[in-house]
């Protein structure tokens, strides 16, 4: 028989009662987290979305309540009437802890399997196999917390936006391919056999539009889609709150979204944030810091030893030099003992995962120096590191030499690396800059090709609009990312609203005429009638919500993720579809099962 709730209408949530409704009659609901039958008296923990409360069937009376209602278990779904009386043994670990409700009147409203996993905050069980019962693992409290902070950070980024007077407008989801620089997930067309749609990799065409129909401002919060290799901090649909804005330069679109950050904040964290941010330039980030992401959370600077070492004769580092590339180090400060000749091999293989050929080490502790290059140093080499790198006894130097890109991923990536190891990152802190002054182009080995670093409607930097077709390496673009705890929040940039310089733009990009129109026909012309001066940026709001819990899994942040071969484990998507289907789309699969 089906069990209705008649008589039983909710009049609070578990997690509300506190001793402020003692004496009151009170219905919940929820889910029953466990029970303790201790004979005469019976104890069930109740547990819906804000919480827990204990109901007590602590007497003859009771008891039969309880017992008339059928047996209960774990996970059954139930609805309790009663009275709030205060508790005897008061429990300080969860909010309701100094009442618990004497019930009167106790219903089943829905059986539950025994569940292949128990919902508990502190849990062992295997990703894989909570991400299958995936409604079973948000049932726990600590998802739960995620996924309403999440909607609480949206609700203020949605406040913000609306109070600076930005207009959410909707852009499509099936769309012409923008390219932002990963793969495009492809839609068939049925009307149109053999064409296809692309999901958005962002609405970056779209929001631009806008900005030339005269809407000012925008804002959007929406999916994106990429297909690309899946990280700890990137999936294939994610959410960015996308903005746009007119008649603006960097330094507008950059307070305007502290702004947003200060903000967010102080409605979420209730942290004080100071504005503006540091600011600094892409090279300054590469050079100190080997990464365009930095987390200056922590020291551990690189140090360019290729000066000091321009004549020497030790063909690993002035063969690094000679090749246009450098050597330069990290100081790890007071490691020797730490860090044992085992742990440097260790490092050794981290930075051979970021293609570096090897890592010199210099260990120097109380008894003894060892290292791996010094002889093959003259001294007066061997000084000079010393002295660069300010290096004492207790010290580990870390050295790499190479082409200045594996030079910085390498050291970028120990430096992160050691600093979680030696636990040298205060987490409770959190880190903000903008990284600006970014290069327009970078070289794409294997397409043997400049392709732009941000996109192509980045606007240059003025004074390198003339190196444009003559020296492409050099320009710099008026772009900006925004950069929390070493992880990439948000970038942006200053597009180009001149069509001849969006032209210009795409030949430098390789694209003939002919190529640009086809792809971007509708763009350049629509860019001949009246673009404002405009720019923008995107955050990407899982990582922001990532950072805000301090989880470093961006599944934690997302109800239905998808895992690392891009599939979702619960409803088992991707999957094969009907012939028929198929059929319909005038597509053949050509590939063999595997
Ligand atoms: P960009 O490509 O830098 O810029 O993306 C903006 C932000 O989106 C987040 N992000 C991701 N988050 C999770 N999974 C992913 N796969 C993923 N890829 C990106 C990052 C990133 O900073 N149209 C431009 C913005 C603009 O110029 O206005 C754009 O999409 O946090
Ligand atoms: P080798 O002359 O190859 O025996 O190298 C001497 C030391 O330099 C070893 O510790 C190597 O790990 C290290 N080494 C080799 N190649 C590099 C490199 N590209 N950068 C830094 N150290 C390296």
């Amino acid at each position: 028989m089906m069990e209705n709730m008649t008589g039983l209408k909710r009049t609070h949530y578990c997690g509300e009662l506190s001793a402020a409704n003692i004496g009151q009659e009170v219905i919940v609901c929820g889910w029953v987290q466990r029970q303790r039958d201790k004979g005469s008296l019976v104890f069930v923990d109740l547990r819906d979305r804000s919480g827990i409360v204990q109901l007590a069937f602590n007497d003859e009376t009771d008891r039969a309540v309880f017992e008339k209602a059928g047996t209960l278990r774990s996970e059954f779904v139930i609805a309790a009437k009663g009275n709030v009386i205060k508790r005897e043994a008061v429990n300080t670990e969860i909010k309701t802890g100094e009442i618990e409700i004497f019930v009167t009147e106790l219903r089943i409203l829905a059986k539950a399997q025994t569940p292949p996993f128990e919902i508990l905050d502190k849990t062992n069980v295997k990703e894989e196999l909570r991400l299958k019962y995936r409604y079973l693992d948000l049932r726990r409290p600590t998802l739960q917390h995620f996924l309403m902070t999440r909607h609480r950070i949206v609700k203020a980024a949605r406040d913000y936006y609306d109070n600076n007077n930005f207009i959410e407008i909707e852009t499509p989801v099936l769309i012409k391919s923008t390219p932002e620089g990963a793969r495009d997930y492809l839609v068939p067309s049925r009307v149109h056999p053999g064409k296809f749609y692309a999901l958005p990799q962002s609405p970056q065409m779209y929001k631009q539009l806008l900005m030339l129909s005269g809407y000012d401002r925008y804002m959007q919060i929406t999916k994106c889609f990429r297909d690309e290799d899946l990280r700890a901090d990137r999936q294939p649909e994610f959410t960015q709150i996308d903005l746009e804005m007119s008649f603006v330069d960097e330094n507008d679109v950059m307070s305007v979204n502290e702004g947003f950050v200060k903000h967010v904040f102080k409605q979420v964290l209730d942290i004080d944030v100071p504005t503006p941010f540091r600011r600094i330039p892409y090279s300054e980030a590469m050079n100190r810091w080997g990464s365009d992401k930095p987390d200056t959370r922590f020291g551990l600077e690189l140090c360019d030893l290729s000066d000091v070492l321009k004549n020497t004769e030790f063909k690993v580092f002035a063969g690094a030099i000679e090749d246009g590339g450098s050597v330069r180090g990290i100081n790890v400060k007071g490691a020797a003992d730490k860090l044992s000749r085992k742990e440097i091999d260790k490092l050794t293989d981290v930075a051979k995962t970021y293609k570096a050929k090897g890592l010199a080490f210099l260990r120097w502790t109380a008894d003894a120096q060892s290292s791996s290059y010094e002889k093959f140093l003259s001294e007066q080499e061997k000084e000079a590191i010393r002295a660069k790198m300010g290096a004492e006894e207790g010290d580990v130097l870390l050295i790499v030499a190479d082409k200045n890109p594996v030079v910085f991923a390498s050291l970028g990536a120990l430096r992160k690396h050691i600093a979680e190891k030696l636990e040298l990152i205060d987490k409770s802190k959190f880190d903000f800059l903008w990284v600006t002054d970014f290069p327009l182009f970078e070289y794409d080995e294997e397409d043997e090709r400049w392709v732009a670093m941000h996109h192509p409607f980045t606007c240059p930097k003025l004074e390198d609009l003339e190196k444009l077709a003559s020296a492409p390496g050099e320009c710099h673009a008026r772009a900006y990312d925004m950069v929390m705890n070493g992880y990439e929040v948000g970038g942006g940039s200053i597009r180009i609203n001149n069509p001849e310089l969006q032209q210009q733009m795409f030949k430098a990009l390789g694209f003939t005429e002919e190529e640009a129109q086809e792809r971007f026909g509708f763009l350049i012309d629509a860019f001949k009638y009246g673009a404002p001066p405009h720019g923008g940026m995107a955050f990407g709001l899982d990582r922001l919500c990532m950072i805000m819990l301090g989880t470093e899994n961006i599944k934690d942040v997302i109800a239905f993720p998808k895992v690392q071969n891009a599939s979702e484990l619960m409803t088992q998507c991707p999957a094969e579809v009907e012939d028929k289907s198929l059929k319909e789309l005038c597509i053949a699969i050509t590939a063999e099962q595997e």
